[in-house]
């Protein structure tokens, strides 16, 4: 009986095999697993922006809150990005003449907005809505990070889908006082209420928070 194949194809079958699976390996990292990483969301990467504004400096430094600048963060989807007269209320008395104002004044003399850069994106098919967090005792920190401590902004969470869902799955423990929405600075500490507490008191029914209508609408 003659063999089909001599013994060394074993040996070629092998190496094929390997190699077939060296590229699933190498396709699911690259289509699937790659695009998720930290790395390629631009986690923690500072963006050039056409004024160097600073958290830190407006926000830890001056102790401006959030909502002077973002103000429909509260009542609407989207946070707000704030208007050149809210800069200018300080600004056209202070560092009137800074070359890093000069975008500033550029804006205010031809009314045109600043054109800041998106830093916090998410694809148009999902659907988010600040003010339903706020009311409900989540703090910009947990999906901004520590704002406050930005001298230049960077994005602070991957804002996957996983990420989303690790809060909805269990909101308790990430709930806050209303006194601590804007402290990015906060901690639990012995006299926080607890995680079902707080959830009773902002009256987050029983439900499915992961739920694929509730963010893919
Ligand atoms: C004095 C005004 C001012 C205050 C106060 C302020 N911000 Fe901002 N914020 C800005 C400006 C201007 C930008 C755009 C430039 C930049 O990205 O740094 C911005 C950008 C951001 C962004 C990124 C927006 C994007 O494109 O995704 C986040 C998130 C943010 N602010 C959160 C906060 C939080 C949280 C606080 C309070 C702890 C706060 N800001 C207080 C003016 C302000
Ligand atoms: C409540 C007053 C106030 C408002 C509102 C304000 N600033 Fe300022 N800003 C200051 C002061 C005070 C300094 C100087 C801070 C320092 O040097 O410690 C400053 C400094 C700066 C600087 C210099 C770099 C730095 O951070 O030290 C830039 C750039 C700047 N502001 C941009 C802006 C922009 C853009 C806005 C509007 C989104 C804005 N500021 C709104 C008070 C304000
Ligand atoms: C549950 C997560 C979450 C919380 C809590 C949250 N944000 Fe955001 N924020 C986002 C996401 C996601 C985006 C991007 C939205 C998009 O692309 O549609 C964003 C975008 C922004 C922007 C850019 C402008 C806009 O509205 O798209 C600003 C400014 C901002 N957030 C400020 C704040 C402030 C201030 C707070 C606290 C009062 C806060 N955020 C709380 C998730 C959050
Ligand atoms: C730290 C916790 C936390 C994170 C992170 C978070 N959420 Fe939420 N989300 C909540 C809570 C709490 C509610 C209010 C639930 C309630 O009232 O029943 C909520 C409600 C919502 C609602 C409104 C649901 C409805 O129909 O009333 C949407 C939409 C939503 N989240 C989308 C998102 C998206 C998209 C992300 C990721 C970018 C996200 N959330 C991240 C805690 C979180
Ligand atoms: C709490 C909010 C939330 C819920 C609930 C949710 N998604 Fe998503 N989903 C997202 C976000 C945010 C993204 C965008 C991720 C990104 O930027 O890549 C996303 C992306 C996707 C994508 C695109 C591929 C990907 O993973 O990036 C698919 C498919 C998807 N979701 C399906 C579902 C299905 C099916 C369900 C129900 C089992 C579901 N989602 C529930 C927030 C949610």
């Amino acid at each position: 009986m003659a063999a089909i194949f001599r013994p060394s194809a074993n040996l070629a079958a092998k190496f094929f095999l390997l190699g077939m699976g060296g590229l699933l390996a190498g396709g699911v990292f690259w289509w699937w697993v790659y695009p998720r990483t930290d790395y390629a969301r631009g986690v923690g990467w500072v963006i050039d922006q056409p004024v160097p504004f600073s958290h830190e400096h407006h926000v830890a430094g001056l102790g401006i809150d959030c909502r002077f600048c973002h103000t429909s963060v509260e009542v609407s989807a989207n946070a707000g990005m704030p208007p050149t007269y809210t800069c200018m209320t300080c600004h056209s008395q202070i560092w009137t003449n800074a070359a890093l104002l000069a975008p500033v004044r550029d804006s205010l003399a031809h009314d045109a907005p600043i054109a800041w850069k998106v830093v916090n994106d998410l694809p148009n098919y999902v659907y988010f809505n600040h003010s339903i967090h706020i009311a409900k005792g989540v703090g910009c920190e947990s999906c901004h990070g520590s704002v406050d401590r930005m001298a230049l902004t960077f994005k602070a969470a991957s804002l996957t889908m996983q990420f989303c869902l690790n809060c909805h799955r269990n909101p308790g423990p990430n709930l806050r006082p209303r006194a601590a929405i804007y402290d990015t600075e906060w901690r639990r500490g012995p006299d926080t209420p607890s995680p079902d507490a707080l959830m009773k008191q902002y009256g987050i029914v029983n439900r499915d928070l992961t739920d694929c209508s509730i963010c893919h609408r």
